[in-house]
């Protein structure tokens, strides 16, 4: 069965595409517009493998989507592509309409159409993943129980509103046309291949050249860390043996605070990368003004994906932050290349107003 990705030149997607192509023997079309978040260097490594055809182009193309899956006639569609980073949404949310909520629409009539001329077994084996996130429940309390995946929608943010738009598409095109959909919520991610404006490859960026850690507010808010490779295994679980209609949480079972994930990885870089001075990387921590709306914890349950799929997380923070900075350190090109020109234009923006704490 030939599956198709969308958003797979990106973080969790060039993970999932490089992880399925070592386990399955099964074909992938990867459906990527390449956008600032897009790279193709992430895929170097399979560019002669002839089990993955990379595509260049919008999920809001019809006609190409439509084309890929009257040529390809995948059994899946594991759905990634997005505009995906917060701060980026409070300066220019459009975009997180067009792509999240115009662009799963899009995608949904494609599949539909293309799901409604398959044969009978066919139709019943096909599934749609929608890779959603614990951001569009909103902020949790301290002593607030984690959310299920029954828990309110109550989004923040315009990421996580246009994130939240997708799902109840998605969730309609189950109830209203029969489309074998399923919703996976994922907490925080961190691996290689994530593009440095997210918190864990900036800091590490920043720690190597001796700039400064920019924490927002008091560094206190909560979020739960899932290391890339076992959200892939979980998404392979959820393709496998998921039941259409369904919503699944996926989280690492690590509820840190921003302060606790930069002291540790404070720790990794004086061990892997000591500054020349000899000072310790803590030094460079600087507080700076708060996200607006920011959410102030995350946290999800992950019973319903243990007990039917059989899923846990294999990393521990601990051993999953180690991997991270060492990959990022072993791909300082990589880095390089990812970091100039418009990346530098995004720092000014979010960055220079903040200056300072509040
Ligand atoms: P990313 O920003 O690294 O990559 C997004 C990819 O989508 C890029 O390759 C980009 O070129 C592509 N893309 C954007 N618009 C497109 C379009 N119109 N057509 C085709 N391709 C397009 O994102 P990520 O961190 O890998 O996240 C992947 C998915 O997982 C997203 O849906 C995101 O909301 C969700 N998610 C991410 C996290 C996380 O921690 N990174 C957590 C929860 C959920
Ligand atoms: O929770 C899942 C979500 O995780 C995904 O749906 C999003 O696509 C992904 O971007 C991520 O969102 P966050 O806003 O949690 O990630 P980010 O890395 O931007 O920030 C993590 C935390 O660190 C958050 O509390 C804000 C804080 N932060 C972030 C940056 C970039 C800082 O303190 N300083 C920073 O410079």
């Amino acid at each position: 069965m030939t599956i198709l990705v969308t958003g797979g030149a990106g973080f969790i997607g060039t993970n999932f595409v490089l992880d399925w192509l070592k386990v399955s023997d099964e074909p992938i079309v990867n459906l990527d517009k390449l956008t600032y978040a897009g790279n193709l260097q992430n895929l170097q490594s399979i560019a002669d493998n002839p089990k993955h055809e990379f595509v260049h182009g919008n999920i809001e193309d019809q006609a190409l989507v439509a084309s890929l899956l009257t040529d390809h006639r995948p059994g899946a569609i594991v759905h990634f592509a997005a505009e995906t980073h917060v701060d980026r949404s409070i300066h220019g949310p459009e975009e997180f309409v067009q792509t999240n909520v115009v662009g799963t629409f899009l995608l949904l009539e494609a599949a539909l159409e293309y799901w409604r001329s398959l044969a009978d077994t066919d139709r019943d084996e096909f599934r749609l993943i929608n890779v959603s996130t614990d951001e569009v429940f909103g902020s949790l309390g301290p002593d607030d129980s984690p959310c299920t995946e029954e828990s309110r929608y109550a989004p923040n943010s315009p990421y996580s509103a246009s994130k939240a738009a997708a799902d109840h598409l998605v969730r309609s095109y189950f109830h209203t046309y029969g489309l074998p959909v399923i919703t996976t919520h994922c907490t925080n991610n961190y691996g290689p291949y994530q593009f440095p404006e997210k918190l864990i490859p900036l800091m590490t960026l920043n720690g190597t050249q001796g700039k400064s850690l920019p924490i927002y507010g008091d560094g206190k808010n909560i979020r739960d860390w899932l290391y890339v490779t076992d959200h892939c295994t979980a998404l392979r679980s959820v393709l496998s043996n998921g039941k259409p209609g369904a919503v699944y949480n996926i989280a690492g079972n690590c509820e840190m605070t921003n302060l606790e994930v930069i002291d540790e990885l404070c720790t990794q870089l004086d061990e892997l990368a000591p500054d020349d001075s000899g000072e310790p990387h803590r030094r460079l921590i600087e507080f700076v003004k708060d996200r607006p709306a920011h959410d102030r914890r995350y946290a999800l349950a992950t019973d319903k994906i243990e007990q039917e799929l059989g899923w846990r997380p294999t990393e521990t923070f601990a051993s999953g932050i180690r991997k991270t900075v060492k990959w990022y350190l072993d791909n300082q090109a990589w880095l390089d290349d990812v970091s100039s020109g418009q990346y530098r234009q995004w720092l000014d923006i979010n960055y220079t107003q903040r200056a300072g704490a509040e």
